[in-house]
């Protein structure tokens, strides 16, 4: 028997959305097989990371994020020797003291240009620092997510950040819209979209990610697009709320339900097990209706609320 342990790359980031503890749930979702890869709102990119893609394509509207892929891409060993200066400047520091830190590195943060080196190195820094992962901006583009309460957070992954260098070697990545992300998008291959998700109330609305929110009308464009691809022949699959609006919009499509636990809200009481559901254009690897003894976009006992 060999012993040679495959390393597994696991997302750098904590990203809000986040699909990792989904991942079990969408081994079954996905096609039999494709060709190439693309992933328009890559966020911290659990999908793409579990997946291993050949050929792949990721896309993001967030620039620093984008630079934070392609500065992992070209450029890790570098980027691996700033951050363990700030690391190890960071936990050197009693709690006061880290406090003062954190938010220097955010002010300069916040004032540097948007292709810098060093933006991406405070992104990854404030990124393990900052309260619950949180990516927010205000009105202006400043972020402005307050310190978080970590004794010794894990700022540095330098095996993990060379994995995922590797790994991102045979992708393309992009900063645009998510339209312009599958212009490419052929007869075979596979879209998968995880938007900003639809409020399913008003006070569960968490839209924006960056400055510019995700509005109804974009949800739209999306299904729109999603329409296209499908008519092209490309597999789709989509992650959004089971928000009214959303199973409306899809109805027609496969709807298939899963539980994730969500920690947006800073108050406990609102954290928990929602419904989300995804939904696809083609047969899942596993036959649903077999599992669930009914067409799934017209099943009543799917809709959920
Ligand atoms: C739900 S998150 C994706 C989470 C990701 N699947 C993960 O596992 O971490 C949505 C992402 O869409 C991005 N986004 C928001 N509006 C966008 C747009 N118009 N075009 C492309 N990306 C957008 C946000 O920056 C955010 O990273």
């Amino acid at each position: 028997m060999s012993n040679i342990t495959v390393k597994k790359v696991k997302p750098f980031l904590k990203w809000v959305g986040g699909k990792g503890q989904l991942l079990d749930q969408f081994d079954r979702l996905l096609p039999e097989k494709y060709n190439s890869y693309f992933e328009p709102f890559i966020g911290g990119g659990a999908v793409f990371f579990a997946l291993n893609p050949k050929k792949a394509h990721i896309n993001d509207i967030n620039k620093t994020l984008i630079q934070t892929y392609a500065h992992i891409k070209n450029n890790v060993e570098a980027l691996i020797i700033s951050l363990k200066k700030l690391e190890e400047s960071f936990l050197s520091r009693n709690n006061d003291e880290r406090k003062e830190f954190y938010y220097s590195i955010r002010n300069k943060y916040n004032e540097l240009a948007h292709n810098d080196f060093e933006r991406s190195l405070y992104f990854l820094f404030l990124n393990k620092t900052a309260f619950n992962g949180v990516y927010r901006e205000n009105s202006k583009g400043g972020f402005n997510v307050p310190i978080g309460s970590y004794k010794n957070p894990k700022i540095v992954d330098e095996d993990n950040l060379r994995l995922a260098s590797e790994f991102l070697k045979n992708t393309k990545v992009t900063n645009g819209s998510f339209v312009d992300a599958v212009k490419n998008a052929k007869s075979g291959d596979f879209v998968y979209f995880d938007p900003p998700y639809h409020p399913l109330s008003e006070t569960s609305k968490f839209t924006s990610y960056s400055k510019d929110s995700f509005s109804k009308e974009d949800q739209i464009k999306l299904r729109d697009l999603f329409v296209e691809l499908d008519k092209k022949g490309v597999y789709v699959m989509l992650s959004n709320s089971s928000a009214p609006f959303i199973q409306e919009i899809y109805a027609g499509y496969k709807q298939i339900p899963v539980f994730a636990y969500r920690m947006i809200n800073s108050k406990s009481d609102k954290r928990g097990k929602i419904s989300e559901v995804v939904i696809v254009n083609y047969q899942p690897r596993l036959n649903l209706e077999s599992v669930f003894g009914k067409d799934l976009s017209t099943s009543s006992q799917y809709q959920y609320q």
